[in-house]
């Protein structure tokens, strides 16, 4: 298929721990798909995290760890930009401007923020606060025209084109662009192992919630087979999958893995026990993570030829965004020397 010159991709993800079969399923493994056919920023949102405490020493870890991790999951840095956000500060520079911009009552309006301050909003930093406004940044920083995200980031993305609407309108011309989500509702959200009503998160205290990228075979098999699960055999129809979190979960990870839809899964799954059904989840499992960690492990060795690549994609990502910056400061009024 031929390149959609006129499409440009952003997406990021935070270093804000090990990557997970989550992140994997749920967004790595769609910014594969989408290098082929489009140009694709893929950034490692580094500033993002620290709207929460990072540990200095593991947060650079970690950068160049989901870094590896994108690049064994399939992302190519001939076909991509790949790089941390703070090594372009023309993000900050943008998202300070989207401060300006923004409205107090939009971001007052943020449930994310809500869910994350929780009962504690007065101790949560104002990065985590304004966050969205450099997510805004992130993405008109390149006027990207597509952002793949899942459905809980939709309210951010309409904040996007909020700010990018008052920016337009209040120097009266289009500027930015009103970008669209390509909210991949078709992407699985994968639920934690021990608690299937919650997110499978990188940063759950509990390890084995989830499934990291890096997870040796011993410890991938042991995680599912102790994965929560119900008193019940596999459902046969999609109607009886309702109800059961748990089943719904695993057949998810099952179904994803294979490029299946949950219906076809089920077929093959109906009736069988736990103990056997689990079994042929850790079979998929292995044969997508096993290469993919092994080319981790080899990719961690040289950290040093990690940030060459991300310095590489840092130098491409100012010199793409460069001009944008610019154009913005002369619009607003601010010298350029
Ligand atoms: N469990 C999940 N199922 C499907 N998609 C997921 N993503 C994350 N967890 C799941 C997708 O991964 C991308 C990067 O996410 P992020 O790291 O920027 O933040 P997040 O969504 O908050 O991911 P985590 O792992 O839960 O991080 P922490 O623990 O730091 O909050 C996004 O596209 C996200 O949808």
């Amino acid at each position: 298929m031929a390149t959609e010159q006129n499409t440009l991709v952003f997406s990021g993800i935070q270093p804000t721990g090990s990557l997970t079969l989550g992140n994997y399923l749920g967004a790595l493994k769609q910014w594969v798909a989408l290098q082929d056919n489009h140009r694709c920023i893929y950034c490692i949102v580094d500033q993002h995290a620290i709207t929460t405490h990072q540990d200095p020493k593991v947060l650079r870890h970690a950068t160049q760890e989901v870094a590896a991790g994108i690049i064994a999951s399939g992302v190519s840095t001939a076909k991509t930009i790949l790089f941390p956000q703070s090594a372009n500060p023309n993000h900050t520079e943008l998202g300070w401007y989207f401060n300006c911009i923004a409205r107090m009552g939009w971001l007052n309006r943020m449930t994310q923020f809500k869910e994350k301050s929780g009962k504690n909003a007065e101790e949560s930093s104002v990065g985590l606060f304004a966050y969205p406004n450099l997510q805004t940044a992130d993405i008109l920083l390149y006027k990207a025209t597509h952002v793949p995200v899942g459905a809980d980031q939709k309210q951010h993305l309409e904040l996007c084109r909020d700010i990018a609407t008052k920016f337009n309108h209040t120097y009266k011309r289009r500027f930015f662009p009103l970008i669209k989500p390509l909210i991949t509702d078709q992407s699985a959200r994968i639920m934690s192992l021990k608690d299937a009503k919650k997110k499978m998160s990188k940063s759950d205290s509990a390890d084995n919630s989830r499934i990291n990228l890096l997870d040796d075979v011993d410890t991938i098999a042991r995680k599912i087979r102790k994965a929560t699960s119900d008193a019940h055999l596999l459902p046969g129809t999609m109607e009886c999958l309702e109800g059961r979190p748990e089943a719904k979960n695993l057949l998810t990870i099952f179904a994803t893995l294979q490029d299946k839809s949950l219906a076809d899964s089920l077929h093959s799954v109906s009736n069988l026990k736990w103990s056997a059904f689990k079994e042929m989840v850790i079979e998929v499992l292995l044969t997508t993570l096993v290469p993919i960690g092994d080319e981790m492990r080899r990719l961690l060795r040289d950290r040093a030829e990690i940030d060459r690549i991300l310095h590489e994609g840092a130098v491409r990502s100012r010199h793409i965004s460069q001009p944008v910056i610019e154009e913005t400061r002369k619009i607003l009024g601010l010298l350029s020397l």
